[in-house]
């Protein structure tokens, strides 16, 4: 579907909440449908299809899954069982890879299956550990479907090549089931989400600097979760407000979880100054509010190693940041970004040539040549590759262009923000410009 990215009309102003953060919500659902004691309640559930699909799958698992309308609240219980039809993840991969440990860890068979995106993205990551555990799993040449059998689990040590949260959160919660001491090793250390909330529901775990153990099998409690705004959806806002002149927005309950973190201080290397204010914490993850203030010079930034993968989700807003900085950006360490549901770094190298901003593909990462005077040609368009946080970063670039810019595929903002271009729109109107 084309749509059309009209350029800013005036500075965005105003406060406005961010849907709830998906990799918290996943969890949440999850964890909750796990528990054998107590009951999950979750307050701000956010809807993109992503988690409708790790709803839809745990229904179809036997999860008693209850929505209260009129509070926005919704409650999940176990116990899951064996499915009558396969598990669509869509396009999720957290949905799939930690429901593999899901379905591991409550001893039930099950076949993952993905739409085309996620089919392409690398399985094996988390098939191989859970074989190593003792289950018993098939994927298709590494791919999805992917079938989980149970087998009797017992404690691993693994070490995971990638920094990847999704795959220690799967082996995490098989360890649930598993005799014995189970540790994941990474690189560097990823989103740590399900330590987390594991603990607030009761969880023994031993975090140390590389690594994370559990001793199994243990059991979980349900309790209420709040889940916060999504810092990955709320970059693109604060992305937005940076890059138009005169703005001021303010956004409430943002997760600020410092395994999250990386885009604000990527920011803040780039000169650009936020307000910051740590608030509270709900299910172990503290939040706060977010102040972005348009106008202000910024600085080409080099970004590598741990920053990085502290920053993976809103490396695309950070590269359209970069597009407007004074000097050329460099972005390495950043491989990870070819395995989302889009190769972000040639999504975002086509996209943003296809705008006028000239880059450099790397093996690794991507260079942009920065101009803070650019002004994007109207009447160009380009490509979202399928891919939610393409469409939201090269809309950002948009609003510096000259008329309107069209987006092939724009209804991928429905994965994780359906309402993003809405909300510009109306931080546009506020009644104070
Ligand atoms: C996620 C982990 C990250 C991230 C994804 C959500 C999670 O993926 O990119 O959007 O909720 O665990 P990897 O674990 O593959 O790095």
């Amino acid at each position: 579907m084309k749509g059309l990215l009209r350029p800013a009309r005036g500075p965005l102003r105003g406060k406005l909440s961010v849907p709830g953060d998906k990799s918290i919500a996943h969890r949440a659902l999850m964890f909750g449908a796990l528990a054998s004691s107590g009951k999950q309640t979750i307050t701000n559930v956010p809807f993109g299809d992503d988690v409708e699909a790790t709803l839809d799958v745990l229904s179809l698992l036997g999860a008693d899954v209850r929505f209260d309308d009129k509070n926005g609240v919704c409650s999940i219980q176990g116990p899951l069982r064996r499915p009558e039809l396969s598990l669509p993840c869509r396009d999720s991969g957290t949905t799939m890879r930690l429901m593999a440990g899901v379905l591991a860890a409550a001893g039930v068979e099950g076949e993952l299956t993905a739409d085309a995106g996620l089919a392409k993205r690398p399985m094996e990551r988390i098939a191989a550990p859970l074989r190593l555990l003792g289950a018993h799993v098939e994927t298709t040449e590494g791919h999805a479907p992917v079938t989980v059998r149970p087998g009797a689990l017992h404690g691993i040590e693994w070490r995971s090549d990638v920094a990847s949260a999704q795959v220690k959160s799967c082996i995490l919660l098989a360890a649930l089931r598993a005799g014995g001491r189970t540790t994941v090793h990474e690189p560097t250390r990823s989103r740590d989400h399900t330590e987390r909330l594991l603990a607030a529901m009761g969880v023994a775990l031993d975090v140390q600097p590389g690594s994370v153990s559990l001793e199994g099998p243990q059991q979980l409690t349900g309790i209420d979760v709040i889940v916060p705004g999504d810092l990955s959806s709320a970059a693109f806002l604060i992305a937005a407000a940076l890059l138009v002149p005169g703005s001021e927005i303010e956004i409430p309950l943002v997760g600020l979880n410092p395994t999250r973190t990386g885009f604000l201080e990527a920011l803040d290397a780039m000169g650009a100054r936020l307000e910051l204010a740590i608030e509270g914490s709900s299910g172990g993850e503290p939040h706060g509010s977010i102040v972005a203030r348009g106008g202000q010079e910024l600085r080409a930034l080099e970004a590598r190693g741990e920053l990085i993968v502290r920053a993976i989700d809103e490396l695309p807003a950070l590269f359209a940041l970069a597009a407007f900085a004074k000097g050329r950006s460099v972005f390495r360490d950043a491989g990870e970004l070819r395995k989302k549901e889009s190769d972000r770094i040639s999504a975002m190298a086509r996209g943003l040539r296809a705008l006028g901003v000239a880059c450099e593909e790397l093996e690794d990462g991507l260079a942009i040549e920065g101009d803070p005077d650019r002004v994007v040609p109207g009447g160009t368009s380009f490509d979202g590759a399928g891919d939610h946080r393409i469409v939201m970063a090269l809309a950002c670039v948009a609003l510096r262009a000259s008329g309107d810019v069209e987006v092939e595929g724009v209804e991928a903002i429905g994965k994780s923000y359906p309402s993003f271009l809405e909300d510009l729109a109306r931080l546009q109107k506020d009644e104070r410009n």
